[in-house]
């Protein structure tokens, strides 16, 4: 049998308990949280003092962490290149209105609040430039991404449990900075977001336990092969207008670096936390090929370690077009 019919039954065993894996990690579409639950109710008599306290908070953001909270907005209104990119793995049949497509369209379904929310909110700001971000992110939705999991569930599930890591992080931090300088609306938004993105992690990390145990070789040389080709953002092919794809995504970075909302340290991190909570110290029965990815992926954290202590930051801002002058 070749390696994708194996990684084809293995989704079709793990797709047999889906309705306990989405009663577990998606939430009852009624009773989960909207963004018109915490944004200011254009009915209500307070509408106009609500945005201007919006505002205020807004014009007193830091430079940095305003152009990456824009940042993490467009990144998660390109959901439509993650969802097609998930419809597309290997096991997922469109078809079947079951299994592998719910989950899909459940947790599309969840993400897409995040991008609704952070958007209104930064179209009430009063310090965006609406055009150049609506450039951005419609050029990201047409330049796609290009994380190389090709069609492999097993890479694309270590994508996504990195990556909802990754957004856990960033959303968290945003909402301590906001809280720090009395931005509590702000705050609330990104704490909950944040909540979103870590039980989609849980939901990630479990599926990938599973493939770790029932075909532990092949998982280990699939997430052996994402962290060689080191995990890129989604939102890797970033640009502003008249910017050549990707050009803008080192500014976005390094604003997230120097406001400490996601770091490189964050990155080595994650990585440790997916090597412990995988257990790959102690899979057993694993052929040659995947003793030598445990090898690599024992050493890589050590290895990032050394390397990023000579990672220079820039410390000079640069500047968006997102932000309205
Ligand atoms: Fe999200
Ligand atoms: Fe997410």
């Amino acid at each position: 049998m070749n390696l994708n019919n194996i990684r084809k039954e293995v989704m079709q065993t793990l797709e047999k308990s889906m309705d306990e894996l989405l009663g577990k990690y998606l939430k009852p579409i009624e009773e989960i949280w909207q963004p018109s639950d915490i944004l200011p109710d254009s009915n209500s008599p307070d509408f106009i003092e609500e945005i201007r306290d919006i505002q205020g908070h807004s014009a007193e953001m830091n430079y940095d962490l305003f152009a990456v909270l824009i940042g993490d907005t467009i990144t998660e209104e390109a959901l439509p290149t993650y969802e097609s990119w998930l419809m597309d793995m290997d096991g997922v049949n469109q078809e079947n209105k079951n299994g592998w497509t719910q989950w899909v369209r459940g947790w599309t379904a969840e993400e897409n609040r995040h991008g609704d929310l952070l958007s209104k909110y930064l179209y009430l700001s009063g310090r965006v430039n609406m055009r150049e971000m609506e450039v951005s992110t419609h050029h990201l939705l047409n330049d796609g991404f290009d994380i190389q999991t090709a069609r492999d569930p097993y890479k694309s599930f270590i994508y996504t449990s990195f990556q909802e890591l990754a957004t856990n992080i960033s959303h968290r931090r945003v909402a301590s900075l906001a809280k720090k300088a009395g931005n509590t609306l702000l705050a609330k938004m990104c704490g909950i977001i944040a909540s979103d993105e870590a039980r989609h992690a849980s939901a990630y990390k479990n599926f990938v336990k599973n493939i770790f145990e029932i075909d532990p070789s092949e998982a280990m040389i699939a997430f052996e092969d994402m962290m060689r080709k080191k995990i890129v953002m989604p939102a890797h092919f970033l640009r502003e207008t008249g910017g050549r794809i990707g050009e803008l995504f080192k500014h976005f970075s390094d604003a997230a670096q120097r406001t400490m909302v996601y770091t490189t340290q964050d990155y080595i991190d994650i990585l440790n936390s997916l090597i412990k909570e995988w257990n790959i110290e102690n899979i057993k029965g694993i052929n040659e090929k995947a003793e030598e990815a445990r090898d690599y992926l024992m050493a890589l954290p050590n290895r990032l370690q050394r390397l990023s202590e000579r990672v220079k930051i820039p410390g000079k801002q640069f500047q968006f077009k997102w932000i309205a002058s």
